[in-house]
């Protein structure tokens, strides 16, 4: 078992890599606890939660909403709860971004942690203390920064994860490879078959890394002032790609990553054969690297994106692999990433 710490502003935050589901109760603190958690979690691992009232939310995107938040806050009042209450989160990244978004508000505020159940949130998440809601058609737009007191990552609850569900963690980790870390890129391309045969050492080595290289980010600038944006890489336009094709989170950032890399060669940061790697690995976890878009659909997502500052982006590009830079370009910039990125351009005629 290994710990990694985040200093927030709102408190320490521990996350524990390789602990068991089953030693929860170490964690919490003396006083009562309520757990929340999503259907298909609670059917695969209720065996293991500890004996504690459970709000089971549905499952998916579309319950991360601040409906499911008030029908938590009127279980919570049923319940008794008070403000020494503590709240569990077990579940996805869904999961932790609504139960961390209910206690940072509930009361203004009861002590929270989580366990994390799929490798997108081990790695991202669950780690960081961004949770909140979405609020009409924008993603994430209602919400707080407050780490929880405890994140468990136990490897094991991966192995009845879907594949599609596992690859969407896989691109945040060679994400984080290649903004940060050099030597994790090279583990990543030695050891990528171990990973999708879900091989639990080069997990636990893989949500390690990653972990640390989120967290160190976070210690430096919690609140996304300038070092945290380099954990958008492939973000910009896999956010927008996501939103106009559906396609699976991973998939896009993926598929963002390799555009935004392909713009780093263009400006004379990225050495081709780098980008050529980075392609190869995200090929080689079963992720896309181009995909058929509506080329004018994905510049307007981009336009509506929240984070985007005016007419300039703070965007995302590589100086090598394992270093990342953020350049102000503008939105005409990415037009023609998109020419190239695009295997068929909607619109054309
Ligand atoms: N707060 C942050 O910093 C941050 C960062 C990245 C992503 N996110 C958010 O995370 C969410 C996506 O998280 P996710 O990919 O974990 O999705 P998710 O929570 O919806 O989980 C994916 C699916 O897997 C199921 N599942 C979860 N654990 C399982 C297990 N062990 N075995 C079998 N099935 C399991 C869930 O029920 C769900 O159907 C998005 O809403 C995104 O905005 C937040």
């Amino acid at each position: 078992v290994k710990t990694i710490e985040i200093t927030g502003k709102s408190g320490q935050s521990k996350i524990v890599i390789g602990e068991s589901i089953r030693n929860l109760e170490r964690y919490l603190p003396p006083g009562r606890a309520v757990i929340v958690t999503d259907h298909n979690v609670r059917h695969y691992y209720e065996k293991d939660f500890p004996d504690w009232p459970i709000i089971e939310i549905g499952c998916g995107e579309g319950i991360k909403t601040l409906d499911t938040v008030q029908a938590i806050y009127r279980k919570l009042l049923e319940l008794g709860a008070d403000r020494s209450n503590f709240l569990i989160g077990i579940g996805g990244g869904v999961v932790c971004d609504i139960a961390g978004f209910a206690a940072s508000t509930f009361l203004r505020g009861i002590r929270f942690g989580f366990v994390s159940s799929t490798l997108l949130a081990q790695v991202d998440a669950s780690v960081g203390g961004k949770n909140g809601v979405n609020f009409k058609a924008y993603k994430n737009m209602v919400g707080t920064f407050n780490q929880p007191d405890f994140v468990i990552c136990d490897i094991h609850l991966l192995a009845t994860l879907p594949e599609e569900e596992r690859l969407n963690g896989f691109a945040e980790i060679v994400k984080h490879a290649a903004i940060a870390d050099a030597r994790l890129f090279a583990f990543l391309e030695n050891n990528y078959r171990q990973a999708l045969t879900l091989d639990f050492a080069v997990l636990e080595r893989l949500v390690f890394d990653s972990v640390s290289i989120k967290a160190a980010i976070v210690n430096r600038d919690e609140q996304e002032r300038g070092e945290r944006r380099k954990l958008n890489f492939g973000h910009t336009l896999g956010h927008a790609l996501e939103k106009t094709t559906g396609i699976a989170h991973g998939q896009a950032v993926s598929i963002g990553m390799a555009a935004a890399a392909d713009l780093s060669v263009k400006r004379g940061l990225l050495p081709a054969a780098e980008a050529d790697r980075l392609r190869q690995l995200l090929k080689n976890f079963k992720l896309p690297v181009s995909a058929q878009i509506d080329r004018q659909a994905v510049l307007d997502a981009i336009g509506k994106d929240k984070k985007r500052q005016g007419s300039w982006f703070h965007f995302v590009l590589l100086n090598r692999l394992g270093e990342a830079v953020v350049e102000e370009i503008a939105i005409d910039a990415l037009e023609d990433v998109l020419d190239d990125l695009c295997v068929y351009q909607g619109n054309q005629s």
